[in-house]
Formats: structure tokens, C-alpha cells, sequence
């Protein structure tokens, strides 16, 4: 029996790629949960987003829209039927514009499946030309289109399971697929292959996610789908089987469901309030780890290779973005403290050359999300290689998290905001204490190892101190927000923290900016230096403190702009620089944790004089789950 279709879109034309989707059965009413879910999901993408739900009485009905999911809210306001079944999506594009047209669900040109996806289908050209031939008529300029199309090909009524399996099997690449037929109201088949999906499961709710967060306060149970499996959810409960329609069985977990601390607490966006917290959560990165009296860390995480730490010759860090560069940091403390050799590398790149690890590397796996796409290639690359892989992991049950085998989770809670600031301090602080614990075996004695723990506890409250300089920043913002160019720069442990300050920059005010050595800046950039150019030195006073002022020196001859990163007490600095924030004084290797945060307060201001959303910057997703 056919079901009539209302389609809410001005447009009806379709496809994405790296998003959020969410599905839900159950006694509530659909369009409000997947709205809900989808909200939890916005970090994965938010240029568009859609859904389509089922009435009790078997109609199905598609809204979908440009834009956040506020949008999609705003949209969906008319729908006032008691939906009891659906599925839904938020974009962020890869193929095809960021329009209605190209938003999710697609609905197969038959109108007989309906489907929602994250990945890549790699494929879908030649599957097109192929489906096109056959009469096929698309709509989108998606990759997705193909699959909701396929599956259609393959579709016999009440067949669902064996449609999606028959389409899988024809496509490369990765996906995160929930499916629907509009002839079996009540029915979602979902499948994975590289895109994360768990299945919820509560009294009368079957639903699935790309992750936990999304799910319902119904969900009591759940279990992660691994790839090339697929479940299929009807109001009988859950069956979960392979590519070739063997059943699984699946090792159900317990899920208590918890009100995210979402809201920005009194501050207007979620990057403000994620920086005020990190005094707050690096002590509780290392809160329960230290052990003050022997000078010593103790991570239950790293238990299963405790025994064999002492046999790594080397280590390799790999992530990307932000977390790249706490990695960055990480290689000085560990080879500065421990001693031991370690190389970083991008997770984008690793597996594109022929790393050269093998059972003598530690390979370390830093995330923030704990889903990034190429890191997570990285990592199974690694593993693969026969190195041992250990995560730095924020999103506690994520796929990196899942798969390292061991690690430590940084336990920064959940970072709403797309510029990545508290993530970083806690993964530094991670880094901090394995350099530690590596010394430890080595050449740190107990009295050295207690004093790094004392600086270590001290430093939430300098870090306070820091954040009391806010207001001051923001002065500055006004007279930043005009200009198109910026160069960061530091030496030692601060060329790490100039290339972040440098990021958080373009990534939030869309201001050029560039992360360099200070020594190196006459090799190149010192070019660009021109009357009034900001150029941000993080010159905290250490060892090569003299070099540069020197640096600053050359920049001024030049008329750039100086602000300096100084060290509380370091008054001589004014004579250099135009303008100086100070930070408490520390020992070196954990000076990354309060050098950054001016430059994180300045990304932010500028932003905010500039009248944009720091919060969720164009272009961007918080967590890159495609290549
Ligand atoms: O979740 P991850 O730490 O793996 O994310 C890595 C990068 O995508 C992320 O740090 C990105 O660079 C942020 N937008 C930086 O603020």
C-alpha cells in the first residue's frame, strides 16, 4: 500500500556526508526527540538538516531546511501530528551545497525509501551513470542520493533488510545509514561502515545515533554497531546482523542517560564558558592520577602496558587540528623529561606514507571527540603496523576510545564549542603527567618528580589569575578586528602554543593568521611585517628569553604591532612590546597551559567585536568524521 507523502521542503530535491543522525521508535513523539538528538549532534555539522516521521496512522512526513537545527525547529513547528517513527540528519556537505535541495532525508525517486547518512560513498559517480541508465531520476547533487536510490532498486515490500544489504554491497566507501520504507511505518534498518552508530534500546523505545548523546531519557540500554553490520528496529525489539544477513548477537550495555551540562552557564557562548573552566578541568585531568608524596602519576588506563613501558624505544603521536598541536607539546615534555625520542605526526598524513613503526613504537591517539576520520585511520594504521596505541580521549565510549586499547581519558566533559580550548589544556595536562610517569623509570629521581606534581597542583589557581586579564583583552579586541593579517610566534614549548593561538584565530574571526618559530621568522615571514601588523609573541621569560626580545626587536624595526605573552614581573618587556598580558611564572614544560590562554581570549573578543558566532564558525564541524 502506498503512503501518501507531505513533503514539507519548498524544493524536494536531496545528499551529505560528515553529520549527525539520529532514529527513533517509540511512544514519544518523534519529531521533538530527533529534533532533541539532533542538537546533541550540531558539532558534527550544521549547514542543513532535515527529518522524516511517521504518524500512527502510516503517513510519513518530510521536513528538512538550509541552516542550524534552530531552523529546522522553527520549520517543524507546523508539524503538530503525534509521530511515532523517524529518522534525521544534520549536514555538514561535502558533496553538493550546503541547500535544501541537498539535505537529508533523501527519498528515493520511487518514494519508497527514505534515508539518512554520514560517510562518504565513494562510488556514487559510477553508481549514478548506472542507475540513470536504468531510468533513474536523481535529484541532488549528492553522493548520498545514490544509496536511498539503490536500496530502492533492491526493494521488495516488507523487505527492507535484505534492500539495504543488497545496496551495501554494491558501495565503497563509508556510511552511517538509517533507512526507512514508507510501506513499513515502524521500521528503521541502520548499517555502519566507518561512521559511528549506537543502538538505544528502553521500555517501548528502540533508536539509533551517530553517538550516545543523542540518545533519549528512555534509553536504558545500548550497544555500538561495529562496521559491516546492520540492525533493524521495529516495535518487536532489535535484531543486528552481518552484510550477508547471518544474525550477531551484540554485548548490550547499561546506559544511564545524562543531562549534558549544555548550557553556557551565564556566558554568551559556549567558547567563553569552556575557557573560564579550564582551571577546573585540567584539575580534573589530573585529579585521582597524582601521587604527591612519591612523586609519582598513576594512570589506570595505561595499566595493560605498564610492564612494558620501559621497552619503547620510541614514540609517535598522531592527531589533527588542535589536538595536533597538544601532541606538539607533548613531544617536548616527553623527550625533555623522559628522555625518549617522539615524533608527531598529522593523522591525515600517516597513512598516506609508510610509517616507519612497528612493536618497539608507542604510538599515542589524541582526540578531543574521539571520532575524527583520519585519526582513527591513523590509529588502526597503527595498530596494523603491530605498535601498541594508546588514546588521549575526551568523548568517554568513542570509537578512538573504543579501539585504542588503553589510554587515558582527559575528562575535559563535553566541549559544545567548534574552536577547541579546553580540550587542548587537558590534553596537554594528559601529556603532562605520561611525560611523568616515562621520567620517572628514567632520569627523574622522586624529589624532581615531586616538585613537577607541586607545579602541577598550582596551576588551576594560576590559571585564574590568567582569566582575570579578560577584560583587558577584550580592549584590545576593537582595534584587532579590522585587520586581515596576524602572525603568532614563540620558541621552544611556545612555537606549539603560537601555532594555536594562530588557529583559534582564523578558525573563529576569519583573520589570516600564521603560527611560526620566532626564530624562523626571518627566513620567510618576515616579508609580510608591515606598519601596523599584529604580530602576538609568546615570549614568557625561560631560556631563550634574550633571543626573542631580539625577535621582537626585528619585527619592531619594521613598525609591526608587538603584544607580547609575558612573564608576571617581567616589566622590561613594555620597552619592546606595544602591548604585554602576563602569566604567573612556571616551571617551562607546563608554561603551554597558561601561555595559551590570552591567546584563546583574544581569538574570542575579536570574534565577538567582529559580530560573529564564535560558537559554530562557517565552514567548520566540531568533530571531522570524513577523509
Ligand atoms: O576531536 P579531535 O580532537 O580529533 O578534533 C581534531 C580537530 O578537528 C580539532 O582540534 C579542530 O582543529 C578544532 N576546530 C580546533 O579548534
Amino acid at each position: 500500500m502506498a503512503v501518501p507523502l507531505i513533503f514539507r521542503s519548498s524544493v524536494m530535491v536531496c545528499g551529505a556526508s560528515m553529520c549527525g543522525i539520529v532514529g527513533y521508535i517509540g511512544d514519544k513523539n518523534a519529531r521533538t526527540i530527533l529534533v532533541e538528538g539532533l542538537k546533541s549532534l550540531e558539532y558534527r555539522g550544521y549547514d542543513s538538516a532535515g527529518f522524516a516521521v511517521f504518524s500512527a496512522d502510516g503517513r510519513l512526513e518530510l521536513c528538512k531546511t538550509e541552516g542550524k537545527i534552530s531552523a529546522l525547529e522553527k520549520k517543524a513547528a507546523g508539524l503538530t501530528g503525534h509521530y511515532t517513527c523517524g529518522i534525521a540528519h544534520t549536514r555538514w556537505a561535502t558533496h553538493g551545497a550546503a541547500t535544501e535541495v541537498n539535505a537529508h532525508p533523501h527519498i528515493s525517486s520511487d518514494g519508497r525509501i527514505v534515508l539518512v547518512h554520514n560517510g562518504i560513498i565513494e562510488n556514487y559517480v559510477n553508481l549514478r551513470r548506472l542507475l540513470e541508465a536504468e531510468g533513474v531520476v536523481f535529484r541532488s547533487e549528492t553522493d548520498t542520493e545514490v544509496l536511498a536510490q539503490l536500496v530502492a532498486k533492491f526493494y521488495e515490500p516488507g523487505r527492507l533488510v535484505e534492500a539495504v544489504t543488497s545496496a551495501l554491497k554494491s558501495v565503497q566507501g563509508t556510511y552511517g545509514i538509517a533507512v526507512m520504507a514508507t510501506d513499513m511505518p515502524g521500521t528503521i534498518v541502520g548499517a555502519r561502515n566507518g561512521s559511528p552508530l549506537v543502538v538505544g534500546i528502553g521500555e517501548g523505545t528502540w533508536c539509533l545515533a551517530s553517538d550516545k548523546s543523542a540518545l533519549p531519557a528512555e534509553v536504558s540500554k545500548l550497544f555500538y554497531l561495529e562496521d559491516t553490520e546492520l540492525v533493524c528496529l521495529d516495535d518487536d525489539g532489535y535484531r543486528t546482523m552481518s552484510l550477508e544477513n547471518v544474525e550477531i548477537r551484540k554485548e548490550v550495555l547499561e546506559f544511564q542517560y545524562e543531562i549534558e551540562h549544555a548550557d553556557k552557564n551565564g556566558y554568551p557562548h559556549y567558547m567563553l564558558k569552556e575557557i573560564f573552566e579550564q582551571p577546573r578541568t585540567i584539575a580534573d585531568c589530573f585529579r585521582g592520577r597524582i601521587l604527591p608524596e612519591q612523586g609519582m602519576v598513576k594512570l589506570g588506563g595505561l595499566a595493560a602496558i605498564e610492564d612494558r613501558l620501559r621497552d619503547f624505544s620510541r614514540i609517535v603521536i598522531t592527531a589533527c587540528g588542535t589536538s595536533w598541536h597538544a601532541a606538539l607539546v607533548g613531544e617536548y615534555l616527553i623527550e625533555e623529561l623522559a628522555g625518549i625520542p617522539v615524533e608527531v605526526e598529522y593523522a591525515s598524513e600517516f597513512r598516506y606514507r609508510n610509517p616507519v613503526i612497528g612493536p618497539e613504537t608507542l604510538v599515542l591517539v589524541i582526540s578531543q571527540s574521539g571520532e575524527t576520520a583520519d585519526t582513527l585511520a591513523a590509529l588502526r594504521e597503527a595498530k596494523m603496523r603491530g605498535a601498541t596505541v594508546a588514546g588521549i580521549v575526551n568523548v568517554t565510549g568513542s570509537t578512538i576510545a573504543r579501539e585504542s586499547g588503553c589510554g587515558i581519558y582527559i575528562h575535559a566533559g563535553p566541549e559544545k564549542s567548534v574552536a577547541s580550548t579546553k580540550a587542548f589544556t587537558s590534553q596537554v595536562t594528559a601529556l603532562a603527567l605520561i611525560a611523568l610517569r616515562l621520567a620517572r623509570m628514567s632520569k627523574m629521581s622522586g624529589s624532581q618528580g615531586m616538585s613537577f606534581i607541586q607545579e602541577l597542583m598550582r596551576l588551576p589557581e594560576k590559571m585564574e589569575r590568567v582569566l582575570e586579564q579578560a577584560s583587558a583583552i577584550r580592549a584590545l579586541a576593537d582595534e584587532f578586528k579590522g585587520q586581515s593579517n596576524c602572525l603568532y610566534l614563540g620558541r621552544g614549548f611556545h612555537f606549539p602554543v603560537a601555532l594555536e593561538g594562530a588557529l583559534k584565530l582564523k578558525e573563529v574571526s576569519y583573520i589570516h593568521a600564521e603560527g611560526y618559530p620566532a626564530a624562523e621568522m626571518k627566513h620567510g615571514p618576515i616579508a609580510l611585517i608591515e606598519k601596523g601588523m599584529p604580530v602576538v609573541v609568546v615570549a614568557p621569560r625561560y631560556g631563550v628569553y634574550e633571543k626573542v626580545i631580539s625577535n621582537i626587536e626585528e619585527i619592531r624595526a619594521r613598525k609591526g604591532r608587538v603584544i607580547a605573552i609575558a612573564t608576571e614581573g617581567d616589566e622590561s618587556i613594555r620597552r619592546h612590546a606595544d602591548v604585554v598580558f602576563h602569566v604567573p611564572d612556571v616551571i617551562e614544560p607546563l608554561s603551554p597551559l597558561l601561555t595559551v590562554v590570552p591567546l584563546q581570549l583574544l581569538a574570542y573578543y575579536i570574534t565577538v567585536a567582529k559580530g560573529l558566532d564564535p560558537d559554530m564558525p562557517r565552514n567548520l564541524a566540531k568533530s571531522v568524521t570524513v577523509e
